[in-house]
């Protein structure tokens, strides 16, 4: 595997633009390539006076390790491009392929529930066919949500943010992911380590949130408890049929009851995908996600 590349000051190539995007762990900025004037995106640790001095420096290790982790997933065409690693007045900084578009958090904001199946299943079918290709390569996403997913204008989903990846089965030491997406096997350290099912419950919330807007067991509001029910009696009742028995299975509390892949999940979803060809739907998402379907053939 090819090492990322250190290129200390980033700005001796890239313009620092305009601040874009803001998560748990970085800012994202916008840049722009000095040499040939593209654009790129850059992902800068978050300032030093938010925190004590060591949690400082343990994010700027951190957002290397990511960088490395992109490195491994280089291949896959979803996942944007790592191009190079630097520092930006102090702070670690990752420099990536900039992606256009919508993140999915803001196109489900506006048009929630979703009712169209074959919006549903254009959104967690894409995330299938981009997961099988992490898992594939023994890595666990473990940070599945709406703000990690962005939707470009040709209804193309890109996976962002590599945080919380870990290699599959490798023990973990503390909690990881965001709480009220994550598995409850990632609530806490796990010695046997995480699984593809610890993302197969992440989509499985992707999935509830899109068509009845709500996380399962309480979602953020509650610490969830084994055996508590996964979603109040009128959410349950929302439900689309076509997609009520695939999601309560991804969402199992216990991993092993889960779906053992993606392709079991995208097997589910088949039926409801948009044709090739066929016309878009009449309430949809914008960008609209089916798109990609309505003119590329199902990968999986
Ligand atoms: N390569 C990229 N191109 C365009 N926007 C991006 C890119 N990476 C991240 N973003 C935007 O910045 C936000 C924060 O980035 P993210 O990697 O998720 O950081 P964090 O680890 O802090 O959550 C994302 O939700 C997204 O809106
Ligand atoms: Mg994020």
């Amino acid at each position: 595997m090819r090492e990322i590349e250190e290129i200390g000051n980033v700005e001796k190539y890239y313009e620092v633009l305009d601040m874009v995007g803001d998560g748990g762990q970085g800012d994202l900025f916008l840049g722009r390539d000095r040499r040939t004037g593209e654009k790129v995106a850059l992902k800068l640790q978050k300032t030093r006076d938010l925190g004590p001095e060591s949690f400082f420096h343990s994010a700027g290790r951190h957002l290397l390790e990511e960088g490395s982790r992109m490195m491994v997933l280089t291949e896959i065409q979803a996942i944007p491009e790592i191009i190079a690693t630097g520092t930006h007045r102090g702070r670690r900084c990752l420099v990536m392929e900039f992606v256009e578009g919508r993140q999915l958090q803001n196109a489900l904001l506006a048009a929630r529930p979703v009712k169209d199946p074959g919006t549903v299943a254009s959104v967690i079918g894409q995330l299938c066919e981009i997961l099988q290709n992490v898992h594939d390569l023994n890595l666990v996403h473990c940070d599945l949500k709406p703000e990690n997913v962005i939707v470009q204008p040709d209804g193309r989903l890109r996976l962002i943010d590599m945080g919380h990846a870990v290699t599959a089965g490798e023990r973990t030491s503390c909690e990881r992911g965001t709480r009220g997406w994550a598995s409850p096997e990632q609530s806490d350290e796990c010695p046997s380590g995480l699984t593809r099912q610890a993302d197969i419950f992440g989509l499985g919330c992707i999935l509830l949130e899109m068509t009845v807007m709500r996380l399962p067991y309480g979602g953020l509001e509650e610490r969830a408890e084994p055996g508590g029910p996964v979603l109040p009696p009128d959410r349950l009742a929302m439900l689309p049929p076509e997609f009520a028995s695939l999601a309560l299975w991804m969402v199992r509390w216990e991993a092993k009851e889960r779906p053992a892949g993606v392709r079991d999940v995208f097997d589910q979803l088949r039926p409801y995908l948009p044709r090739l060809g066929s016309r878009r739907p009449s309430k949809r998402l914008r960008p609209d996600p089916t798109e990609y379907y309505r003119t590329h053939p199902p990968r999986l």
